[in-house]
């Protein structure tokens, strides 16, 4: 699978140097490597391009890996919101975007995405265009629920991480629960038109892609 995914991400993704330091500064500072891959960066793209998506949603910044790529396909006057938790994380993330050139397009806000959806809402900074779940899976049913209160018709919601290795198949993995309540709500729930790519990571995994009706 690595060897495959390596293939690929090497005729559509190769990486340049604002993304290679970016991974590189994350390892440095201690982050965790679970940014999404190149190829699901690239999708991640896509998805911006062909929606025409302008104002996007990202919840879970860690080093910025993935928040480069949003702001990189939105247009010129296009903007990336940010959220997450960890200030360590944030900073860094900063950091990286900075040296991208692109802090004037992503804003990252620090503090836990619960306070910062209701924020947003009670604001009325919505609707967005394309919001990007990719925060603690534990609370992917209370995110969808914020980010549907953030959309408008047309509005795609993504959902990183939707097959984990294949955990959502287990019915006794306590740690995909979350998950599988996400993917069953974005599965019923008419407002969506959704589905899930498989994806090929170190292991196998998906994104969830859902369109609001
Ligand atoms: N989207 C990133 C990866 C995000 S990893 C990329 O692909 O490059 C998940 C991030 O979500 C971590 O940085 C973690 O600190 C953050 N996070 C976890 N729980 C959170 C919460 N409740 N609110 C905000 N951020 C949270
Ligand atoms: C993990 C989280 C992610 O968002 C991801 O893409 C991969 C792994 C994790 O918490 O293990
Ligand atoms: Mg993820």
């Amino acid at each position: 699978m690595k060897e495959i995914d390596a293939y690929v991400a090497g005729l559509y993704a190769p990486p340049d140097e604002a993304l290679t330091a970016a991974l590189r500064e994350s390892e440095w500072a201690g982050l965790p490597r679970i940014n999404v891959s190149a190829s699901e960066g690239r999708l991640l793209q896509m998805l911006v391009e062909i929606s025409g998506a302008r104002r996007v949603l990202e919840i879970g910044t860690l080093g910025g890996y993935s928040a480069i790529h949003f702001a990189r396909a939105l247009p010129k006057h296009g903007a990336l919101v940010s959220l997450e938790r960890e200030e360590r994380h944030a900073e860094v993330a900063r950091r990286n975007v900075e040296r991208a050139g692109l802090s004037e397009r992503i804003e990252i806000r620090v503090g836990d995405a619960r306070d910062a959806l209701a924020g947003l809402v009670e604001n009325g900074e919505g609707p967005f265009d394309l919001i990007f779940i990719d925060a603690d899976k534990e609370g992917y049913p209370e995110y969808l629920a914020w980010s549907l209160r953030l959309s408008r018709p047309g509005t795609l919601i993504l959902g990183d991480n939707a097959i984990r290795e294949g955990s959502v198949i287990d019915p006794n993995d306590p740690s995909a629960l979350a998950m599988r309540e996400f993917n069953e709500k974005l599965a019923k729930d008419p407002r969506l038109s959704a589905l899930i790519l498989p994806l090929i990571r170190e292991r196998i995994d998906g994104l969830a892609i859902a369109r609001v009706r």
